[in-house]
């Protein structure tokens, strides 16, 4: 397991598992200890690599585990490769009986990496465990995705391109670009998170010229004092990914920043899931203007269906949505240590349902215009609803719950939000002072028990009963109309 904020060891230690044979579960940097007990119980994982910043909480996780000093001093590296790492290894005590990362290098013992060929290329490279479901990536995956990149999409230029990428690695599409970056030699500069005012620094003292991005971080760039200090002036291509994404916002940005004399920005984007190895679409960059807030074409060798909801194919057209269905060698092996949803996920002929609802135009364009599966994106990160009603429903006077991801124009991402049946629901109804403190009585309760996406940001309402189907399945699309209802009401009430 990797656990571990962007740094320069996490390269190091991901290609050299890869290169051990070993296979590897990314675990968020975000993670608190209850998630990760879990994530590393579920992946089965022996050893830990730990940056020094994360060891406290993976240290906790084995008082929860139950794990022994003893045995822990066994199974943990600790990530420590640049000179700030080993000012954050005194930070958090750690003591000279670990083993460091740098005391496993040069040991001269594996005398060529692992070769995954044949059958074996089948074999499990990645697993992305989480409180979702996880998900097995093989060798096989991942070389077809990045030889595809490589191929074609506009290619990096290793002597004149710095790439740089404000999002963590433990995403599976920042990681296939790391790859990529690494296979064509191009430079990436590493940042740990995203903070304004140092990453617009970064791209001015690194000459960034291509950076990855997720809607929330353009909605910054656009307004950031920041991005107008420093020099912007050489970059090329932002990319997009992980939410669709606005002309309104687009324009924007590409305005701000021929304003400040860089007319060379284009801005694209492309979409695909961690069941398919990240990205299945993308727009090219001669067609980002035109198409903007389309994902672009089907990547080469994949094949796509859209069917209806009894699955039959529908004939693509402007006016026929229809769910994205994809198959090719990039699709994944299936979830880890659960049958049941890869067989729901995967047809028997191999097409992966992704649950996203698309149109596509005359001119093979794909467009993402709804989600039929329920996880919520919150700036990039996925919140399970599922794992969050569970929670509530543990706390003593909630009877029901159900979650849903609200879209915040302001902040251009989903937020999580929470209707809830309580136990004086009578009460609560009638009384929308005490409601709206009890609301807030139950995001305060939340945030010490998840990581901070899933903080319910959205909101906490009391609602009579929360809809649902005769087989009890939640009707999210009720409550998506209702909080639409309910933003509109406040708008109106705020202007009257
Ligand atoms: C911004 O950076 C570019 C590329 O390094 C350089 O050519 C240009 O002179 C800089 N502009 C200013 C105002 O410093």
């Amino acid at each position: 397991m990797i656990f571990s904020p962007n740094s320069l060891a996490w390269p190091l230690t991901l290609f050299g598992l890869v290169a051990a044979g070993l296979r590897s579960t990314l675990a968020s940097s975000l993670y608190t200890p209850p998630e990760l007990a879990h994530q590393l119980k579920d992946s089965g994982a022996r050893m830990i690599f730990v940056h020094p910043t994360l060891f406290p909480v993976l240290i906790k996780t084995f008082g929860l585990l139950g794990i022994s000093d003893h045995e822990a001093r066994r199974r943990v590296v600790i990530m420590s490769y640049v000179d700030q790492d080993r000012a954050d290894e005194k930070a958090a005590k750690i003591g000279p009986e670990w083993t460091r990362l740098n005391e496993l290098f040069g040991e001269g013992r594996l005398h060529s990496e692992e070769l995954f060929v044949g059958d074996q290329a089948h074999e499990t490279a990645f697993l992305t465990t989480g409180l979702s479901k996880g998900v097995e990536l093989t060798h096989r995956n991942i070389i077809a995705l990045v030889t595809c990149f490589l191929t074609c999409f506009e290619k990096a230029d290793p002597k004149t391109d710095v790439t740089a990428a404000p999002l963590p690695f433990y995403h599976i599409a920042l990681m296939m670009n790391l790859m990529c970056d690494f296979v064509a030699q191009v430079p990436e500069v590493i940042v740990p998170r995203f903070e304004p005012n140092s990453f617009a620094k970064t791209i001015e003292q690194y000459k960034v010229s291509r950076m990855h991005f997720v809607p929330p971080i353009l909605v910054t760039m656009s307004f950031h004092p920041a991005f107008d200090k420093h020099n912007m002036t050489t970059l090329k291509l932002l990319s997009g990914g992980a939410a669709p994404l606005g002309d309104g916002l687009v324009n924007k940005v590409l305005a701000k920043f021929a304003d400040r004399g860089n007319n060379q920005l284009k801005i694209t984007q492309g979409y695909g899931l961690t069941e398919t190895a990240s990205q299945t679409h993308w727009l090219k960059v001669q067609d980002s203007m035109r198409k903007v807030g389309s994902v672009g074409w089907l990547l080469p060798n994949l094949q796509a269906r859209l069917v209806d909801d009894d699955e039959n194919d529908i004939k693509p057209g402007p006016e026929n949505r229809g769910e994205l269905w994809v198959r090719g060698p990039t699709v994944m092996k299936g979830y880890w240590n659960n049958p049941t949803a890869t067989k729901r996920a995967i047809t028997p002929d191999g097409w992966f349902k992704t649950g996203d609802i698309v149109i596509v135009d005359d001119e093979d364009f794909f467009r993402v215009v709804d989600r039929k599966k329920e996880l919520i994106k919150y700036k990039g990160f996925q919140v399970p609803p599922a794992e969050l009603e569970a929670l509530l429903l543990s706390k003593e006077d909630i009877l029901d719950a159900a979650v849903i991801g609200v879209q915040s124009p302001e902040e251009a991402t989903e937020l999580p939000c929470a209707y809830i049946v309580a136990s004086r629901n009578a009460e609560l109804l009638k009384d929308p002072k005490a409601a709206a403190a009890f609301g807030e009585e139950v995001q305060r309760w939340m945030k010490p028990k998840v990581s901070h996406y899933k903080y319910l940001r959205g909101g906490v309402f009391i609602i009579e009963a929360i809809p649902k189907t005769g087989s009890g399945k939640i009707l999210r699309s009720n409550l998506r109309e209702l909080a639409k209802k309910q933003r509109l009401e406040q708008a109106l009430q705020s202007r009257l």
